[in-house]
């Protein structure tokens, strides 16, 4: 769906569903400046919601069926809340996950009807998945008026994704999703749950992603093994110091130490997210002064620890770092997300976008044989009611 409009998803609803929705909301994709793969090692990250949304209407059913329209997909799903189990569809678990959750909180659902579609780009590290989440479990609270809190409904989201999606994933996408303010950044430590918002108001840089359209597909279960790696050396880390509960407590001179020698590629995972919280501090300190130039050093870091030792990158990712590296008006770039696949986050001046996306499209297209795409990101707002 293109269009993310109030009027767009209720005609939807009413051609399948008949009459109107209860309620419409819309919930955004995001974006992340840096602080990859950290979330769920208790450590920082600096995301932002940006103006792409899931938009669902939602109308509550006096029995227990649940019916789930994807505009997208132009497909339907059925099933009851008794009978709440991973689809085999893929795109209706991330709504039921939802529900499962509210029902594991002792929360009395009723039946729904659901009508949702969007334009945030799908496998394009923009957290898609996410928005959908976000979208289903504020629909759901409002219209029961469940009254959860903000952040209640985030972890809720999370755990909707690692238990019905089966995605060990931290908490940043879900938070970002329902957190998002205008032209601002969120530095959210995964540890307490403290945030706060940093300005990210400049008249001429633009947050430009460059999407390499492929979707490697040992994403998720490899997403599950870096998780399951950072464990391993916490548990390694342990055995010495048993004070230290998560990466984010961990120090280098720990893990050379404990990790290095029991198992070096352990120790490269673990090195790459003890260095990468230090990078999300560096970064904040560098927009607090306004310096550009070292936000996007510190972004062009991340990206190779990310590449040679975390390795999460891809062939597309690398090159389209390598292509805008060292280019006029370009600040800095990164690959964005999970990876192996999805997008490269880059700084640019606002002047030179257009040369940039032209000959970088060139460029990618002549070596992998097909079309990049790009966008350039504005900052938004998070999940709101649009309609009641
Ligand atoms: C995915 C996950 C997030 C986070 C990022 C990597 O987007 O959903 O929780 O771990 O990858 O930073």
């Amino acid at each position: 769906m293109s269009m993310d409009t109030a009027p767009t998803i209720s005609q939807a609803f009413a051609t399948k569903f008949g009459g109107a929705p209860d309620l419409i909301v819309r919930a955004p994709g995001r974006i992340n400046l840096i602080g990859e793969h950290v979330d769920y090692n208790q450590g920082l990250v600096l995301p932002a919601a940006i103006t792409f949304y899931t938009t669902l209407a939602l109308r509550l059913r006096p029995d227990e069926k649940i019916h789930l329209h994807s505009l997208d997909y132009d497909q339907t799903y059925e099933t009851t809340l008794a009978a709440l189990s991973p689809s085999g569809l893929h795109w209706p678990d991330y709504l039921l996950g939802v529900a499962d959750q509210m029902q594991r909180d002792g929360k009395a659902l009723h039946g729904f009807e659901v009508t949702f579609g969007g334009d945030v780009p799908v496998g394009a590290g923009l957290s898609s998945s996410a928005s959908v989440e976000c979208a289903t479990a504020l629909a759901l609270d409002h219209a029961l008026g469940l009254g959860y809190e903000r952040m209640a409904l985030a972890q809720l989201c999370q755990r909707a994704e690692n238990q019905f999606v089966g995605v060990n994933c931290g908490l940043m996408d879900q938070f970002a999703s329902l957190f998002g303010q205008p032209h601002k950044l969120m530095l959210l430590d995964c540890r307490s749950l403290a945030y706060r918002y940093i300005p990210f108001e400049t008249d001429d840089i633009r947050i430009v992603l460059l999407d390499t359209r492929v979707k490697h597909s040992l994403g998720s279960s490899e997403y599950n093994t870096r998780r399951a790696q950072c464990e391993e050396g916490i548990r390694l880390v342990q055995a010495h110091y048993p004070e230290v509960r998560s990466l984010r407590e961990a120090t280098e001179a720990q893990l050379k130490t404990c990790v290095a020698p029991a198992d070096a590629l352990v120790y490269r995972r673990c090195s790459f997210v003890v260095a990468e919280i230090a990078r999300v501090e560096a970064t904040c300190l560098a927009l607090e002064q306004g310096d550009f130039a070292v936000v996007g050093q510190l972004m062009y870091q991340t990206h190779q620890g990310l590449s040679q030792d975390y390795e999460v990158s891809c062939p597309e990712l690398d090159f389209l770092v390598e292509a805008v590296r060292g280019r006029a008006g370009v600040w800095g770039a990164r690959m964005m997300g999970g990876g192996f696949g999805g997008c490269t986050i880059n700084l640019v001046q606002a002047d030179a976008v257009a040369n940039l996306v032209y000959e970088v499209s060139l460029a990618y297209q002549a070596q992998f044989g097909q079309p990049l795409g790009s966008y350039v990101a504005e900052i938004g707002n998070g999940a709101e009611l649009i309609k009641n």
